[in-house]
């Protein structure tokens, strides 16, 4: 597949999803991110190991988990917290699943925030092995995730 084939899907799938989760902008006061994985992995197996990721990092508090639906706070090291949330859809692809994470700071002030909404999806993904599963991808932008151009996640 080419470059621009690619991008034509992934935006095509982009904006699927924006209608599918309602396309209403997030609140533009506060800092945000938004990202989607395409994994080649059941959404019951991905859901387990978002949580048990989650669980095992000392920054985030994990909230009400359902099948299709993980919410969590993380607080970072200068004491900003952020609304994280992450959804499952299973995919026409067999076994795969979508998953869509939210990071939203609490705080207005935040709003340049040097990617901490982005590494906070981010890390819980790349720290849950699912980033080396089959058919991995990660879809975002800057307007999408703000600070995503500038984000080196620890
Ligand atoms: C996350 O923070 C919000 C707002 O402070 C709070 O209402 C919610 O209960 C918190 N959730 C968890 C799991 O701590
Ligand atoms: C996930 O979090 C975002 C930002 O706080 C919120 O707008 C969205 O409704 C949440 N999604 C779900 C499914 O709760
Ligand atoms: C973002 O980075 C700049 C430059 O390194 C720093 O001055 C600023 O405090 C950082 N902001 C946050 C919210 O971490």
């Amino acid at each position: 597949m080419t470059f621009r084939r690619f991008a034509v899907v992934a935006c095509t799938l982009f904006l699927g999803m924006l209608i599918i989760t309602n396309g209403k902008p997030t609140e533009v006061t506060h800092a945000f991110c938004k990202i989607a994985w395409l994994v080649g992995v059941p959404c019951d197996q991905v859901n387990m190991a978002i949580v048990t990721q989650i669980k095992a990092m000392g920054s985030y508090k994990l909230g009400p988990v359902t099948p299709t639906l993980i919410q969590a706070n993380h607080t970072s090291a200068v004491g900003q917290t952020e609304r994280v949330n992450f959804t499952m859809m299973s995919t026409s692809i067999s076994l795969g699943c979508l998953i869509q994470g939210c990071s939203v700071s609490e705080f207005w002030f935040s709003l340049f925030d040097n990617g901490t909404n982005y590494c906070n999806l981010h890390n819980v993904i790349q720290g849950s092995g699912l980033t080396k599963s089959l058919g991995f991808i990660e879809f975002t932008n800057e307007w999408l995730c703000l600070g995503f151009g500038l984000s080196a996640c620890k």
